[in-house]
């Protein structure tokens, strides 16, 4: 197996993009962490912890606008891809990799490595 390849059976079916919202979330525990699954406007889908990096705000509640979610406890706004607070304001959350097979959505309970510092 090629050592970059993720563990396939790591990838979980967790139902169907159809479950989701438009521009909302659904929750999946993964024993102590819940993860939020986003659907965005264009039908694509990420996974972050559900925990602001501000201060662990549920971001599954937050407003999905243009590839972020806005923390429905002090606004901050946080990259659906990256995780990572934008603007002035400064952190991440753990994100996931998430795809789409036709309706269905697989998560992978491996968080992606943080890029950079
Ligand atoms: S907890 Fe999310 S902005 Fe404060």
């Amino acid at each position: 197996m090629n050592a970059l390849t993720r563990d396939t059976n790591a990838w979980r079916l967790i139902g169907s993009i159809d479950d989701i919202p438009s521009q909302g979330a659904r929750c999946v525990k993964n024993g102590e962490t819940t993860i939020a699954v986003f659907r965005t406007a264009d039908d694509r889908v990420f996974a972050l912890e559900d925990k602001c990096p501000h201060k662990n705000g549920p971001l599954s509640q937050g407003i999905v606008h243009d590839g972020c979610v806005t923390c429905p406890l002090h606004n901050w706004v946080i990259s659906l891809e990256t995780g990572a607070a934008t603007g002035a304001d400064e952190g991440r959350t753990a994100s996931f990799p998430v795809r789409l097979d036709g309706r269905d959505i697989y998560l992978n309970l491996e968080p992606n490595l943080e890029m950079g510092a």
